[in-house]
């Protein structure tokens, strides 16, 4: 939720900080800014896309070896060029960035309003900012020390970057809730900060992780970082293994579709040295430190917040089935705001793409201050959960920055199956055949994902008969279930036409009153346990003439005769069909949304990253 980029060295600041932002738009795209310091501090910002912003800048003077840019998800202040980061200070000598919310900004901008400063904008950073310009000018502390004593005083979450007029060659950067990373570039004194390592990665692969409560000055390419109390820390170095070409479309037109394609790869990503079928056996390294903790959880609680939620009901029923453990699965943002009861023996599973969301964040301090083991199921390598959790596993997806969750959802229930199994067959609950035969099944899950895939043609056809529809229902049962409620999200995310999703049988309850003719209903019914259940809930709604989409297990013969159009996913196991049933809902959402002409990539008043909660 809005992205950060600084940059200082020798190189002309303005291109690598404008291909910061394009990097970062998944971040926001309601407007985006850059300040440059040359000499002067000129601020250049449109509200739009980054694309608005470079075309508005054909004619200005963009030089300078010190800048700052943000792309912004409006939060105080609607989206427009006068809201746009960065803000200017009030005597105009700073320019601050800043991700996350200032939430006493009202208290100060009263104060600093009854010493004759003036607000251009609605913000609450444009608060900070002259707060800062404020603490300055009272008590001649350096720009540093103003920063610092200012941080101290805020109350919320923030990202912030600062530059002054009078600090050539010098950025100050901080972070409380909301991510920074710091890249160490090749050359002599350059440095790059950004909200994640995606604007970096293409100049060096050496980045430190800024803490929470820390302070990075970056002064004539030297760098260093202290506690907000102003102890000086050392900084990890860590190397990334991430690849340019992880971050590019690579020939597609949307990342959505490139990362929907990608699937046979991130899974086997996730599966890569954890999964061997032949040896039968299953290792999850990031958890064996605390293996007996899980075995012996008298509960689990999930949490998590949009697809990950929806991956974490998915986990629900392979650890009740498998595990034979206990499983509840919280919006880790409704979590925060009660009072849970967490007891000794009880474990939590955090699940997030980013690592970053703030209500998944804030959830796991609360767990973590009842007493309780946290594990994280996290796809970006070094992100604030990862770093916070006891234990964990990375999905190993690769960059997801398609706003819509696609291969990161594999990647989870991937995960998130091998964490069941691996209880089960830790705790002797279940037969050897049935692992091996799983095991087996899960190696060959890539390959079936490929072969869903393979009727994307198909599910192009059908998306064009139903791209006008107002209203769509996705039905499932068992772990099915929450596949429906991922494919009714993916449609309304980047289409906006109207979805729900809803356990099949639980349409007699109210969503039955809705089927007409016009109201295309999507099952999910592959040949599993419960499938006779679900040719009945298929024929209620024929019966009431509604419009069947079914996915079915390729041969299916059944439902074929009933439904208006099928999609053919391959057999596997119960226990994994979720992982192949969710590609043609993905495939079905992508088609519909383009047809209607929607940019999925960037859906409106959607961030990959919700940095605020
Ligand atoms: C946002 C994204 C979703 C994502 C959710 C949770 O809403 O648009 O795609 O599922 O946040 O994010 P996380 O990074 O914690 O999985």
């Amino acid at each position: 939720m809005c992205g950060i980029v600084g940059y200082t060295g020798h190189k002309n600041a303005y291109p690598i900080i404008i291909g910061g932002l394009e990097r970062l738009e998944y971040r926001g795209y309601d407007s985006a800014g850059i300040a440059l310091l040359n000499g002067d501090l000129n601020v250049y910002k449109k509200k739009g896309k980054v694309d608005d912003l470079k075309k508005s800048l054909t004619h200005a003077k963009l030089d300078g070896n010190t800048g700052i840019g943000h792309t912004r998800w409006a939060t105080h202040g609607e989206p427009n060029d006068i809201n746009a980061h960065p803000h200017y200070s009030n005597n105009k000598d700073l320019v601050i960035v800043h991700n996350g919310i200032i939430e006493n900004y009202n208290a100060i901008k009263q104060d600093l309003i009854n010493k004759g400063y003036q607000f251009e904008s609605q913000t609450d950073t444009e608060v900070l900012v002259s707060f800062i310009e404020d603490i300055q000018k009272n008590t001649q502390a350096s720009l540093e020390e103003s920063v610092r004593f200012a941080l101290q005083k805020v109350i919320g979450a923030y990202a912030i970057v600062v530059m002054s007029k009078n600090s050539p060659q010098t950025l100050i950067a901080a972070r409380k809730g909301s991510p920074l990373v710091i890249g160490v570039g090749k050359d002599e004194g350059e440095y790059f900060i950004a909200s994640d390592a995606t604007p970096i990665i293409e100049y060096t692969n050496e980045v430190i992780y800024l803490d929470d409560l820390e302070i990075a000055v970056i002064r004539d390419g030297n760098l260093t970082i202290k506690n907000l109390d102003s102890t000086i820390k050392t900084p990890y170095i860590h190397t990334l293994e991430m690849s340019l070409e992880a971050i590019e479309k690579g020939g597609y037109p949307y990342f959505m579709l490139k990362e929907i394609f990608e699937q046979p790869k991130s899974v086997t990503n996730s599966l890569r040295g954890r999964v061997n079928a032949d040896e039968g056996t299953l290792t999850l390294g990031g958890l064996s430190e605390y293996m007996n903790r899980l075995l012996t959880a008298d509960r689990i609680i999930i949490l998590g917040c949009g697809t990950s939620w929806h991956a974490g009901l998915v986990a629900e029923y392979l650890f009740e089935e498998y595990a034979r453990i206990p499983v509840e699965v919280e919006y880790a943002s409704e979590f925060r705001y009660r009072n849970p009861i967490i007891k000794e023996n009880d474990v939590i599973i955090a699940i997030s793409q980013s690592g970053e969301t703030a209500d998944t964040l804030a959830a796991i301090e609360l767990a973590k201050s009842k007493g309780a083991k946290i594990f994280g199921v996290c796809n970006v390598v070094g992100a604030s959960i990862p770093r916070m959790t006891d234990a964990g596993v990375y999905i190993h997806a690769g960059p997801e920055i398609g706003v819509a969750s696609t291969k990161a959802f594999t990647g989870q229930l991937s995960v998130l199956t091998m964490m069941a199994l691996m209880i089960a067959h830790k705790k002797g609950i279940i037969a050897e055949s049935e692992f091996r035969e799983i095991l087996t099944e899960l190696e060959l899950i890539p390959q079936k994902i490929q072969k869903a895939l393979e009727v994307s043609d198909k599910i192009e056809k059908i998306a064009s008969k139903f791209k006008d529809a107002t209203n769509f229902l996705y039905l499932g049962r068992g772990n099915n279930f929450p596949v429906a409620l991922e494919g009714a999200l993916k449609l309304k995310e980047i289409s906006y036409i109207h979805a729900e999703g809803y356990p099949a049988a639980e349409m007699k309850h109210g969503p039955i009153a809705l089927i007409d003719k016009e109201m295309p209903v999507v099952f999910i019914a592959p040949q599993d346990g419960i499938y006779e259940k679900i040719v009945s809930n298929i024929q209620e709604v024929k019966a009431r003439a509604g419009k069947v989409i079914a996915i079915v297990t390729e041969g299916e013969k059944n439902i074929k005769e009933m439904a208006d159009y099928t999609i053919e996913i391959p057999a596997t196991h119960q226990m994994l069909t979720p992982l192949l049933s969710v590609i043609p809902l993905q495939l079905l959402s992508y088609y519909i949304a383009i047809m209607r002409g929607c940019d999925v990539d960037k859906p409106r008043n959607l961030a990959k990253s919700v940095t605020v909660e």
